[in-house]
């Protein structure tokens, strides 16, 4: 039987809470190509995964492998710089293991970041989407399993995952700014292909404006604890077009490149509302 590994998870809050005594407020997980944010942060403590006890071990080009402490926007965060995928072949439980420690360490607040295909018809390679909900395609819950109450209840509500309230302040702050954003669903599936073309058809079809091979289950994760929720993708690829488009993992981490200070600028003006 699958069980949230409660022993495990205080173990490594405590390990870290040995090594810092700031206490993070906000949770942050930067997506593939998307780690530019780590540049505005003021590092007090950089722990390599493979230091931290129990954390798994990221295995995919991009991504950083650090869990990194510091201030940003003025307020003490915890960042996962290269999150963990259910394609990699880690455990849903492995891969929000992190989300658990953050919430554990203090965090309120969890900010997420991806990089996505583009079904929504208005998007380009490069446009940036606030999510304000999103469709699970995953094939296996993170909370399947025994449910302690301590850490959430056995039935989340999901009315509104990504906080309306973060949703609007986003938008304000891109205004502000003269960046252009779009809302709109975003589909989490296991990957590691990307889509057909039939795929991302039906995906749109359902009701996804973007797709892509993570964040939903840190998000539903965050959810079950308590947390609040804001999520952004950067749109690096196009499902929807009328000649068959070739996607390649270098062409999305370049897309992702590029829209990266955009988003960075957006997250840390809204950690400093936060
Ligand atoms: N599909 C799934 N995951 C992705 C995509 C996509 O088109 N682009 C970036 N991540």
């Amino acid at each position: 039987m699958q069980n949230l590994n409660q022993e495990k998870i205080a173990e490594t809050v405590a390990f870290i809470q040995s090594k810092i005594s700031a206490k993070p407020v906000v949770g942050i997980i930067l997506g593939s190509g998307l780690g530019g944010l780590v540049d505005e942060l003021e590092i007090n403590l950089a722990l390599p995964y493979e230091e931290i006890p129990n954390f798994p071990v990221s295995t995919v080009k991009g991504h950083g492998g650090k869990l990194l402490f510091g201030k940003l926007g003025g307020k003490e965060v915890v960042m996962l710089s290269g999150r963990f995928h259910y394609y990699e072949g880690y455990s849903m439980q492995e891969v929000s293991f992190p989300v658990r420690v953050m919430k554990g360490l203090g965090a309120h607040t969890l900010m997420v970041s991806n990089a996505a295909g583009g079904m929504n018809k208005n998007f380009k390679v490069g446009d940036l989407m606030i999510i304000n909900d999103h469709i699970n395609l995953f094939p296996e819950h993170p909370l399947r399993g025994r449910n302690h109450e301590t850490t959430g209840p056995r039935f989340p509500d999901m009315t509104e995952p990504y906080s309306l309230e973060l949703v609007s302040k986003a938008k304000n702050i891109a205004k502000q700014n003269n960046i252009l954003v779009y809302e709109g669903v975003y589909i989490g599936l296991q990957g590691p292909t990307f889509e057909t073309k039939a795929e991302y058809k039906w995906l749109h079809i359902i009701g996804g404006d973007a797709v892509g091979m993570s964040t939903v289950p840190e998000v539903i994760v965050a959810i079950h604890a308590g947390m609040k929720v804001f999520g952004m993708s950067v749109i690096t690829d196009l499902g929807i077009r009328e000649e068959m488009n070739v996607i390649t993992h270098e062409e999305v981490l370049e897309a992702a490149n590029i829209a990266a200070p955009k988003m960075a600028l957006i997250f840390r003006e809204l950690i400093k509302e936060i």
